[in-house]
Parts: structure tokens; C-alpha cells; sequence
């Protein structure tokens, strides 16, 4: 009987994630190895700072501050990029398909910033490029995409892609506190990083969507060309309001493309999602994503979406898949890491196509007519109220109104809520959610 093949992995990046990947692939080098048939080799790790104690214990001769040494080593055939970032992590991530490796990446920003180049060079130079970590965490929607769901056209790809937003909304709810409190506690607790504006306005969320848009429909889409927005405006007050109305309110990516037109549109935004909905009740730092394929129908994916565990978890599936590339080649049954066909004639759905009912607070001065000067601003803008409800306001003189609306579109709903901020009566900057009538 021949031995089984040795691979060896290289691990770019010793921190959260890189060391997760490194002890779960000790623990279960055995089961590993039997089942993907070949012989596994963690042969070194790099991180900036080799004196730094690390809960994973590795030997010294192990650790390297040199990356890129790793990205170039010749014996090294798998190399992972868990170090974050598009600096370093492109050079490393280059540096290895030239060389004809494959990489590994979690790195949902650099994927988004370079993946046409990233794609590119692995195509040119025979490398691979497997990235299942890099949204959703342990979810294999990646794998979902491209293999269980390949007979499929994406009409809408909807999801809760970013734990540390969940979590906030889902205290706020729970505990009725301010945005300001949990986020503080978010901190505290590790769910936040110390910089939290790459979460809470969306970016995050949109590297992830941008992603997901690429594979879904070969367009790269940045987020730059996307309508993100964050949470941070998002009171107790409006999950009440959204209670009464029968929503719970979610940050949701939403990726849709109309099939006849070819537009798509992808964006990120707090959304009022209806109690019944499955992803309404998706609580805490776990993601949960929609996908509704054309001949599938709606397929729904829930699980963690980061931390250590979980995204090791994605981290070592991709590696299998590497292995058994390693082992068999391009076999009948790797769907592998080819990039989805690009769409010549896709384009961004302008803003008057992008439909939806809309939830409008405003912080108004509470006398007399000020409802009536509202209302004939938004019928100027052609958008039709579907009801009011006022609400007490914590400012004296002042009144709470929210307004939800019949369906509109981006640009009317633009226009509404520009002509709105400019009237005397109103005294801050409207907050918009959109209403999303999703029911599966
Ligand atoms: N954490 C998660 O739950 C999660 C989930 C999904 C995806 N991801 C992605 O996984 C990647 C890694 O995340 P992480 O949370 O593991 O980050 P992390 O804990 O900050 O670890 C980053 C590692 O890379 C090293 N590093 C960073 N910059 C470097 C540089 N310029 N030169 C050399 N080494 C450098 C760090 O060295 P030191 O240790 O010496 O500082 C550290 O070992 C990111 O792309 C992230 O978006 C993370």
C-alpha cells in the first residue's frame, strides 16, 4: 500500500482565528487525516509579535514575524491568511498564488478590495483561493452557493452577516437600554472591537455582501456603489414602536437582481422584519442568511458567525477541500474555487427601482399642523402614509412621529426625507428603516 500524500500548512497570522485553526487541527489531526486521506503537516505560523503569550502554545522555532517567508516557502503547499487587513495580507496572498499555492483566507475586506486581482493571479499562475470563513463565520454558505445550490439563480440573498450588530440590537430589545449603554458592555465583554465603527455603520456587512453579490451574480460590487447604513441611530423607542406594528428590526444585507433586467442591488440596513420571520428571532452574535434560488425556492442558513471556534471550523473545511484538490486534482466532484461566470450586461439598479415600505421618525415641535405640513411633503414626493403613530419625546416642546409608508422607492423616499430636515418644525434628522416584507 502507497503512503498518504504530506501536505503542509503554513499559518499567516497567529491570533484569534489562527490559532484556533492550529488547535483544532492538532486535536483532531487522527479523524482528519482518515478522513481526507493524507498526511497533515503544521509546519509554521507567523505574528507580528513573536514575545506576545499566546493561550495556543507552538514552538519557537515554529514562530516567524515574516509572513511572507511562509507565503514563499516551497514546502509549504496550503498557506493561511488569518492576518487581517489589505496590506500585507494582498502581498502574502499574492506572493503564494505565484508561487502556485493555495491560500486559505477568512479576510472578508481584502477579498472585497482585491478580489478580481486576487482571482486573477490564482487563475494565471495555477494557485487556489478558498475563502469559506470569510462571511458568516462557521456557516458553510460559501459551499451552499456554489455546490448545493449551483442549479440555481439568486433572486434575493438576504442575511443577519455580522454577530456584534446582532448582539447590540438584540440587547437593546431585550434589555430596553440605549444604544450607547450596550455598546459599551459590547466592548467590555470582548462581542465589540475598541474601533467599533467597522461593525455598527455597516462596513463589515458590506464587505460580506460584496462577497456574497460575486458569487451570486460574477459582479463585483464595493461598497463605495452599495446604500449602507448602521445602527447606531436606532432607539429602545423604535423596537417598541416596531413591536406595535408586528416587526423586529435586524441589519440586514440584501442582495436581490431581477432576472429580466439584469439590475442588482445590494445593500445594508437596519431592517423591520415581520415577528414571524424566521430571522427576526435570530438573537445575539449569531448570522442567519436567506437564499432564494429559482428553482430551490427559499433556503434559510443559521449558525455562528465568528469567534475563534466557528471560523476555524470554516478555516479547516476549506483545507480539506485543498487536500483533496492536492490529491485528486480538478476531479468531476470539486465544484473548487473557480469564479463565478461574470455577467456582462448585470448593472446597479438605479435608486427608483430599489422598492420598499418605509418606517419614518421624526423628532418634531409638538404643536398644532405640524402632522398636516408633514403630510403634504410626502405626497409632494408622491409617498403615501400608511400610518402615524406619535410617541412622547424625552426633548421638552417636542413629540415623537412615526410614519410608515405604502411602497415607495429610493429616490422618492431620498427626496421626502431631504425636504423633510429642512422644515422648521422638524428638530433633528429623520431616522429611516426600511420595511421588509420578507416572509420567508
Ligand atoms: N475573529 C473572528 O471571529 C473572525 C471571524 C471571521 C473572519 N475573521 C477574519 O480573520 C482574520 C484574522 O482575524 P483575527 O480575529 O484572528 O485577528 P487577530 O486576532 O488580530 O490576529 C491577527 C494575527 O495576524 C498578525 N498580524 C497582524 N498584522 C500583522 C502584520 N502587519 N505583520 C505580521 N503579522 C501581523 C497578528 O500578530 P500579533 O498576534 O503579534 O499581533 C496576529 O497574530 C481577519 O481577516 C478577520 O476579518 C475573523
Amino acid at each position: 500500500m502507497s503512503s498518504p500524500l504530506t501536505i503542509t500548512i503554513g499559518i499567516c497570522g497567529f491570533g484569534t482565528v489562527g490559532q484556533g485553526v492550529w488547535k483544532h487541527l492538532e486535536r483532531s489531526r487522527a479523524l482528519l487525516e482518515t478522513r481526507l486521506g493524507a498526511k497533515l503537516v503544521l509546519a509554521r505560523a507567523s505574528a507580528r509579535d513573536l514575545k506576545k503569550k499566546r493561550p495556543v502554545k507552538i514552538a519557537a522555532a515554529k514562530l516567524t514575524d515574516d509572513p511572507l517567508a511562509i507565503a514563499t516557502d516551497p514546502k509549504i503547499d496550503i498557506v493561511c491568511e488569518l492576518m487581517g487587513g489589505t496590506g500585507l495580507a494582498r502581498q502574502v496572498t499574492l506572493a503564494a498564488l505565484t508561487r502556485g499555492k493555495i491560500v486559505v483566507s477568512a479576510n472578508k475586506a481584502l477579498i472585497c478590495a482585491h478580489g478580481a486581482e486576487i482571482f486573477a493571479t490564482a487563475r494565471k499562475h495555477g494557485g487556489h483561493f478558498f475563502f469559506e470563513a470569510s462571511v458568516a463565520g462557521g456557516i458553510p454558505l460559501i459551499k451552499a452557493l456554489r455546490e448545493g445550490l449551483v442549479a440555481n439563480r439568486f433572486t434575493r440573498i438576504y442575511g443577519i452577516l455580522n454577530g456584534t450588530c446582532n448582539y447590540i440590537l438584540t440587547q437593546m430589545e431585550e434589555r430596553d437600554a440605549p444604544y450607547a449603554d450596550v455598546l459599551a458592555d459590547a466592548k467590555r465583554l470582548g462581542y465589540a472591537e475598541a474601533d467599533e465603527s467597522l461593525d455598527v455603520d455597516g462596513w463589515d456587512t458590506a464587505h460580506k455582501a460584496s462577497v456574497l453579490a460575486w458569487l451570486a451574480h460574477g459582479m463585483w460590487i464595493k461598497p463605495d456603489r452599495m446604500l449602507v447604513e448602521g445602527i447606531s441611530r436606532i432607539t429602545p423607542a423604535d423596537f417598541k414602536t416596531a413591536a406595535t406594528l408586528g416587526y423586529g428590526i435586524k441589519l440586514l444585507a440584501v442582495i436581490t437582481r431581477d432576472f429580466t433586467t439584469n439590475e442588482i442591488s445590494v445593500r445594508v440596513q437596519p431592517t423591520l422584519l415581520p415577528e414571524g420571520n424566521v430571522l427576526a428571532n435570530v438573537s445575539g452574535v449569531f448570522n442567519a442568511i436567506s437564499v432564494t434560488g429559482d428553482i430551490v425556492g427559499t433556503t434559510l442558513y443559521i449558525g455562528r458567525g465568528a469567534g475563534q471556534d466557528a471560523t476555524a471550523s470554516a478555516v479547516i473545511s476549506d483545507i480539506a477541500d485543498a487536500v483533496a484538490l492536492l490529491r485528486h486534482g480538478k476531479g468531476a466532484h470539486h465544484m473548487g474555487d473557480d469564479a463565478p461566470a461574470p455577467c456582462a450586461d448585470c448593472r446597479l439598479a438605479p435608486p427608483e427601482r430599489i422598492r420598499s415600505r418605509y418606517y419614518v421618525r421624526l423628532s418634531v415641535k409638538d404643536q398644532p399642523g405640524v402632522l398636516a405640513r408633514v403630510a403634504s411633503v410626502m405626497a409632494k414626493h408622491h409617498v403615501s402614509i400608511a400610518s402615524v403613530i406619535q410617541n412622547p419625546s424625552d426633548r421638552i416642546g417636542a413629540a415623537s412621529l412615526v410614519l410608515t409608508t405604502h411602497e415607495s422607492d429610493e429616490r422618492a423616499i431620498g427626496a421626502t426625507l431631504k425636504h423633510l430636515a429642512g422644515l422648521s418644525s422638524v428638530l433633528e434628522p429623520p431616522v429611516l428603516l426600511r420595511i421588509g416584507d420578507f416572509n420567508d
